[in-house]
């Protein structure tokens, strides 16, 4: 019988509703973005956010399921993403849920919205277990081992600034808006990533990352230098995301030595990164190891993975309580699955 999941994501500055048939074939997927508001304040603002979810849930719940041709009454169960994220962005959503949960007596299921950001993955590929999964969004910099649809163990994460910070941060320093990381993705494209040497850091065989230094090296390089014209400003995009991408390969490939694994998933907004895309893949297909990054749509933040990870915890029976609470970074994230 086929399992429809309805996914809702709230986290930070997107209003997203989705149905999901059988963890794997979108019927919907509704993506409303806050970006042009936040880009007056330079990044996002936390009150506007909640306020704009607030306003537009239940606009983008709708249009999922009439997309979907599904009616509240076809759906198994519904999804949400917990945390970590901004809590009264966050509780928009949990509440939603909630509401929606206890009114048509159906299963709630709180989702962690990282874990979620791989488990796009499915929806577009059959993938061997196990992997190593490298999510790189505005927040985090993560890499885990997956050994399963619900086995997600964490190995590394950011000392400090995470990569789609670091693009950020960079992008409202160079004065291009915000969110930066796609404009310095296409002003790169016609720099010279070699004329400035910005630092590696933790260039060793570890896999943490640390990104502040690099930040920090930008501002002292912008402190020396004259942006003369537009073919210096691209040579400085194309340097700075060749450094942060780089880390982000190197660490993935020391992830790989030592689990030995055979396929890759990089996810999360900043792995819609052009040139992050193109060196993952030259890196590794040569030496005989697969290399999935989900379509942009689904790297960025969207409901669909929240209903394609609430699927497998349905489906294995792991369902919240109505009186659950978000939560707002990973450190505490309170459940675990295999426990
Ligand atoms: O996963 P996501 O949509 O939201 C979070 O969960 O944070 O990621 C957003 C991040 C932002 O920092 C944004 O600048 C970055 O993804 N990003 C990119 C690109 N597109 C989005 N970074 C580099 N190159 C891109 N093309
Ligand atoms: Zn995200």
């Amino acid at each position: 019988m086929d399992t429809f999941i309805l996914g809702i994501e709230t986290s930070c500055d997107e209003t997203s509703a989705a149905v999901v048939q059988n963890g794997n074939h979108i019927l919907s997927n509704i993506i409303s973005s806050q970006i042009d508001i936040h880009n007056i304040y330079g990044g996002v603002v936390p009150e506007i956010a909640s306020r704009m979810h607030t306003e537009i849930i239940l606009q983008v719940i709708n249009e999922a399921l009439s997309k979907s041709k599904k009616t509240l009454e076809d759906i198994d169960s519904i999804a949400v993403t917990q945390g970590p994220g901004l809590i009264g962005s966050l509780m928009v959503g949990i509440s939603t849920a909630k509401s929606l949960a206890y009114s048509l007596n159906k299963p709630l299921v709180g989702v962690n919205h990282l874990e979620a950001h791989i488990s796009a993955v499915h929806l577009e590929n059959d993938i061997d277990f196990p992997f190593i999964a490298l999510i790189v969004s505005g927040g985090h910099t993560n890499i885990y081992y997956v050994k399963d649809y619900l086995e997600f163990e964490l190995l590394s994460n950011t000392r400090d600034d995470a990569a789609g910070e670091a693009f950020d941060k960079a992008a409202k320093v160079l004065n291009l808006g915000y969110p930066g990381g796609i404009a310095i993705d296409n002003l790169a494209k016609e720099g010279n990533p070699k004329k400035i040497k910005f630092p590696r850091p933790l260039n060793d065989d570890s896999l943490e990352f640390s990104f502040s230094g690099i930040k920090t090296s930008l501002i002292n390089y912008l402190n020396n230098n004259m942006i003369n014209n537009e073919q210096d400003l691209k040579d400085i995009c194309a340097s700075y995301q060749e450094a942060i991408v780089e880390t982000l390969i190197n660490k993935t490939v020391n992830a790989v030595k030592k689990y030995k694994v055979k396929n890759i998933v990089i996810s999360g907004g900043v792995a819609c990164n052009s040139r992050l895309r193109v060196l993952a893949k030259d890196k590794f297909e040569d030496k005989n190891i697969k290399v999935f990054i989900p379509s942009p749509v689904l790297c960025t933040d969207n409901a669909a993975m929240i209903a394609a990870l609430g699927y497998y915890l349905f489906r294995n029976n792991i369902t919240s309580d109505l009186n659950m609470s978000p939560y707002s970074t990973a450190k505490i994230n309170p459940r675990s699955y295999n426990s």
